[in-house]
């Protein structure tokens, strides 16, 4: 792994719940397929803006590694 997919690893996704980018590419490389399968497995998109601010990093993320 580079220098620089690590530190894409701890850039926050979820910020209102303090989730980061690799902990969303881990669990949609174990399974997940759709934004509610991140969602329960996470609890990312449930802060207070309600997914505003994450859900369009979160399906890029989806197109990308499921
Ligand atoms: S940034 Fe994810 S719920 Fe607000």
């Amino acid at each position: 792994m580079t220098e620089e997919e690590i530190k894409e690893r701890y850039q926050k996704v979820c910020i209102c719940r303090s989730i980061s980018k690799g902990t969303i590419i881990d669990i949609v490389k174990n399974g997940a397929k759709t934004l509610e399968d991140v969602r329960r497995k996470s609890g990312a998109t449930t802060g207070s803006c309600k997914g505003d601010r994450c859900k369009a990093k979160i399906l890029d993320i989806l197109r990308r590694y499921a």
